[in-house]
């Protein structure tokens, strides 16, 4: 039988994660099969249960489980806990495991870029799950100064303070979107302001030279005004696949190659 393995969320149908699987296996000539798992809102840890006593071997968590299934973890990797998230689980010995694999995703897919990350200036808008998820991983990338702005100013500053001691070898602060200012090497868009159609404004004296946005496929002011500029962009498919290419490791310990999926 094949290596089981899900993805579960709610909703789920969008998911993209049973079709980068299913290409990793074909590519790295693994058996395995990859399935989408709609669960209730109220029936998380039943549907988790389930899976791995029907012999699942790993499983994707999406919105909106994630802070339920680090609640449920019994191990946790050290970027899972500073995320308070998690999106990767896996049974070991009757233990279930946990770790969150969208920073690294994120990583990975700016180092596919060639954008270097070392001792570099960020600017992460938004301070959210999304945010929280990625610091971690971005200073130990090589990040020095990373500057968190939220529109709503204290989200922004309880995350800098709930985060600042895993990091100290960054400089970590934050400020009111309407404060957006400097010279950043990297600006990250981790607002859910495109996925809403929201426009977000950047003003003219906030200086970047590459510009992230974490969402894909929508329309987004953000990537607008930095492709004005004419400087690199991204949008976040790259870090889709790189959070799956972590997965994939971590079940497989074959770790395809990030820029064959771009
Ligand atoms: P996620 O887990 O995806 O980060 P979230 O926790 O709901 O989602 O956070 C959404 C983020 O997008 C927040 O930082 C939010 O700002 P507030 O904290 O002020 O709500 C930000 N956001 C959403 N819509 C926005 C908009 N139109 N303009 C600016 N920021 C926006």
């Amino acid at each position: 039988m094949s290596k089981q393995f899900a993805v579960i969320g709610n909703p789920i149908e969008h998911s993209r994660s049973p079709e980068l699987h299913h290409r990793f296996a074909e590519k790295t000539g693994i058996d395995l099969e990859y399935k989408k798992r709609l669960a209730p809102l109220d029936g998380f840890e039943n549907n988790v249960n389930e899976f791995f006593s029907q012999n699942g071997i790993g499983m994707n968590v999406t919105v909106p489980f994630k802070e339920q299934a680090f609640a449920l973890c019994q191990q946790l990797t050290e970027r899972a806990k500073i995320a308070k998230a998690v999106n990767t689980l896996w049974m070991k010995n009757g233990v279930l495991h946990g770790d969150n694999t969208d920073g690294q995703g994120l990583v990975d897919a700016i180092r596919a870029l060639d954008w270097d990350l070392t001792n570099s200036q960020i600017l992460i808008i938004g301070a959210g799950g999304a945010t929280r998820g990625v610091i971690y991983p971005l200073v130990k990338a090589g990040a020095k100064k990373v500057v968190i702005a939220n529109r709503t100013l204290a989200r922004a500053e309880q995350l800098v303070s709930d985060l600042k001691n895993a990091v100290p070898e960054a400089e970590l602060s934050a400020c009111g979107l309407d404060k957006l200012e400097g010279q950043f090497d990297l600006i990250i868009n981790a607002t859910s302001a495109s996925l809403s159609g929201d426009a977000l404004i950047l003003p003219e004296n906030l200086k970047f030279n590459h510009a992230y946005e974490m969402a894909y496929g929508k329309p987004s002011s953000f990537l607008d005004q930095a492709r004005a500029r004419q400087i690199p962009i991204s949008e976040g498919y790259g870090m889709l696949v790189g959070q799956a290419i972590e997965a994939f490791y971590i079940w497989n310990s074959v770790r395809p190659n990030l820029k064959d999926f771009l």
